[in-house]
C-alpha cells in the first residue's frame, strides 16, 4: 500500500503545499487529500489538481500516516481538540502555523509521544520559491525530519534547526519578503523622481533585483565583493552607497529583523 499524505486546510498555503508536492512528483494525486470547509474551494482543488477532498479530517487521519496542518493558528486548537480521538503516535503532524510552539500541539491532543514538525515557510512558497526552516519535537526521528525536507523542498529552500532559533527565522525570511517588497517600492519611486516613467522604473527595478540575485548566486561571490566591483573610484555607485552609509542602512536592516525576532517572541508567550 502506498503512503498517503493529507492536508488540512487547503487555502493558500495548502494549495502551494499540493502544487509543489504533486510536481515533484512525490506523491501521486490519489494518495493526496485536503480536508477543507468550503465547498467551493473543494471543488476549485479537485477539478485544478484530481486530488481527494473532503469535508472533514475523518478520512484523512484513518488512511494518512503524515498530515499538514495548514489551517490558520487560531482555529488550530478548536480542530485539534475535535480530531484528539482520531490522532495516533502513527501519525506524523507538520505544522505551517505561524507562532504556534511544539508544546502547543502535544498540549492540545494530550499526548507525550505525538510527532510534530513546525515548519515556518515564507510567501514565496505560493510561486514554489520559499524559504522554510524547520524543527521537530523530541519524539521526531531523523527519517521524519527528512520526510518533511522532502515536502518542503518541493516549494522551495529548507534549513532543519532547532525550535529556539525560529523566532529569528520569523524575522529574517517569514518577514523578509515584506522588507524586499518595500525596498522595491522605494526603488521604483526613486527612479520615477529622478525622470523615470514609471512603467520603466518598475521594469529596470524588477530586473535589477532579480538579476542581482542570480549573479550572487551564479557568482558564489560575497556580497561585499560584487558591491565594491560596482562601485568605481570617484563615481556613481559610490556616491550613491555613501548616502545610504551614512543614513544607517545596515543598521536598519538589522534593528528591523531584531524587531521582528522580537515581537514573534513576544506573540510566542502570549
Ligand atoms: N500565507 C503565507 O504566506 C504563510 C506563511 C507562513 C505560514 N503560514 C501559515 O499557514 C497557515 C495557512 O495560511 P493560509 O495563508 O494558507 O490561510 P488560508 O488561505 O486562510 O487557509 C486556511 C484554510 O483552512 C480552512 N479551514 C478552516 N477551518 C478548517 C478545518 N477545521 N478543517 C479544514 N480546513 C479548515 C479555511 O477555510 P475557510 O476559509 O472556509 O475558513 C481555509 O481555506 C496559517 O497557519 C499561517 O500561519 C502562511
Amino acid at each position: 500500500m502506498t503512503e498517503k499524505i493529507g492536508c488540512i486546510g487547503g487555502g493558500q498555503m495548502g494549495e502551494a503545499l499540493i502544487r509543489g508536492i504533486i510536481q515533484s512528483g512525490l506523491y501521486q494525486t490519489g494518495d493526496i487529500i485536503v480536508s477543507e470547509p468550503d465547498a467551493k474551494r473543494r471543488d476549485y482543488l479537485k477539478a485544478t489538481y484530481a486530488i481527494r477532498t473532503a469535508e472533514d479530517s475523518l478520512t484523512l487521519w484513518q488512511e494518512c500516516d503524515i498530515v499538514i496542518l495548514a489551517v490558520k493558528p487560531q482555529i488550530m486548537a478548536s480542530m485539534l481538540r475535535e480530531a484528539r480521538l482520531h490522532i495516533q503516535d502513527r501519525h506524523l503532524l507538520i505544522t505551517i502555523a505561524a507562532g504556534l510552539p511544539l508544546h502547543f500541539y502535544s498540549e492540545c491532543i494530550s499526548s507525550e509521544t505525538c510527532r510534530v514538525i513546525r515548519v515556518m515557510p515564507n510567501t514565496p512558497a505560493l510561486i514554489l520559491q520559499g524559504a522554510s526552516a524547520i524543527c521537530g519535537n523530541h519524539n521526531v526521528s531523523a527519517a521524519d525530519l527528512e520526510k518533511a525536507q522532502s515536502i518542503f523542498s518541493a516549494v522551495g529552500t529548507t534549513v532543519v534547526l532547532d525550535e529556539s532559533y525560529l523566532d529569528a527565522v520569523t524575522g529574517l525570511s517569514g518577514s523578509g519578503p515584506a522588507y524586499v517588497f518595500t525596498f522595491v517600492e522605494a526603488l521604483i519611486d526613486a527612479g520615477v523622481k529622478c525622470g523615470l516613467a514609471r512603467p520603466v522604473a518598475e521594469s529596470l527595478t524588477l530586473q535589477t533585483i532579480l538579476g542581482s540575485i542570480k549573479l550572487l548566486q551564479e557568482s558564489g561571490e560575497h556580497p561585499a565583493v560584487l558591491r565594491s566591483r560596482v562601485a568605481s573610484p570617484g563615481g556613481t555607485t559610490i556616491a550613491g552607497l555613501h548616502v545610504l552609509e551614512k543614513a544607517g542602512f545596515r543598521g536598519i536592516i538589522m534593528d528591523a529583523v531584531e524587531a521582528a525576532t522580537d515581537r514573534s517572541k513576544m506573540l510566542g508567550k502570549s
